[in-house]
């Protein structure tokens, strides 16, 4: 298997800005609540004509450009969201056309908060196998228009963006090292969006009972969050034949930034050695792990030769862990 790395990155974010004095006006919560309780402060926020693909393919763009690989020139383009533009045709097929990458392969990947490392891995194998020689990975969200801006277990934490990262094959001993992905079905029930599939099909009595809603029991789920996030962490580590104290940067989900640092302390990754970013961006699910890593990355905290442990949970249950050399 050939080595695969991350040759160029890229994110965006919508410019409307919703700050907690905001949230204070539109449901029953506090600045204190949300900074203390999750360590949001603001979250930025899509506008009405505003799509995933869009947000998507500003991200691609920056990536691409980055990589020096033109649009018509990308082989394989993977898009990893749980808030499609529509249910078909895959928001990747829609990216596809607007980069003019006509004729290559594109597809979604649904895996949540997850969905990007898993999309990277999917993309990894492709390359490894030299089936591909490139490959756009996208983590694009909306969650904004999925979300019950009545319910405010939710709405403070749920925000919109994407990041994107172009992967080729590289020297002997780069890029991503290893990968430990898993997935619980059972605990499904725990954060979904019950209505809109084939289940409960959209009707009035859906639209009524708002099942078109992001649901989530937050506090079930924080009880297993640090737990699953250390084990996928420990396990691609051992994967990779490094250790925690190898680790330059660790770069886990932004769901809650007592889950980070708490997952950080359990690991034995002191504060210098995180990047989190949920204070400015709130929970952008598959979109978070490659917005932080571009922003690291443009912040200088990514040296050549770095080891940067990625590590997501979310919807399903699943997660997933990455360890890479810059
Ligand atoms: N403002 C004020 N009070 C609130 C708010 C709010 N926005 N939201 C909830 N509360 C209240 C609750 O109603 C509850 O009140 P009660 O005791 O009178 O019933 C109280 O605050 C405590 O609620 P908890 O749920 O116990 O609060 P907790 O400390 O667990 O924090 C939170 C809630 C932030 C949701 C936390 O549990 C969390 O971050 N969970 C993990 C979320 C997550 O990681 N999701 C997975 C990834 S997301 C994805 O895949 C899209």
């Amino acid at each position: 298997m050939k080595p695969v790395g991350i040759v160029g990155t890229g994110s965006y974010v919508p410019e409307k800005v919703l700050t907690n004095a905001d949230m204070e006006k539109m449901v029953d919560t506090s600045d204190e609540w949300i900074r203390t309780r999750t360590g949001i402060r603001e979250r930025h926020i899509a506008d009405e004509k505003t799509a995933t693909s869009d947000l998507a393919l500003k991200a691609a763009e920056i990536a691409l450009k980055e990589a020096n690989l033109k649009g018509e020139d990308v082989e394989l383009i993977i898009v990893a969201t749980i808030t499609p533009d529509m249910f078909f045709p895959s928001t990747a097929c829609v990216v596809q056309n607007k980069i003019g990458a006509d004729g290559h392969a594109a597809f979604d990947v649904s895996a949540a908060c997850s969905g990007f490392v898993y999309g990277l891995a999917v993309a990894s194998q492709f390359l490894s196998s030299g089936m591909f020689n490139n490959a756009l990975v996208i983590g694009a969200e909306t969650l904004s228009k999925f979300t019950d801006w009545e319910d405010r277990n939710t709405c403070v934490l749920l925000a919109d963006g994407a990041g994107a990262v172009v992967l080729k094959r590289v020297t002997t001993g780069e890029g991503l090292l290893s990968f430990s992905l898993g997935a619980d079905g059972s605990l499904g029930h725990l954060l979904h969006m019950p209505g809109g599939g084939s289940r409960n099909p959209a009707s009035y009595e859906t639209v009524n009972e708002k099942m078109h809603y992001i649901k989530m029991r937050g506090n079930e789920l924080f009880k297993m969050a640090v737990r699953i996030l250390v084990e996928a962490a420990l396990e691609a580590l051992k994967k990779a034949n490094k250790s925690t104290e190898d680790v330059s940067l660790f770069i886990p989900h932004q769901a809650n930034i007592r889950i980070i640092d708490a997952t950080a302390k359990r690991l034995g990754i002191s504060e210098d050695r995180v990047h989190a970013n949920i204070d400015r961006f709130g929970n952008t699910s598959a979109a978070s792990i490659p917005i932080a890593l571009d922003e690291a990355k443009r912040m200088n905290k990514l040296q050549k030769g770095d080891i940067v442990v990625l590590d997501a949970f979310g919807g399903g249950l699943t997660w997933g862990a990455c360890v890479l050399e810059w």
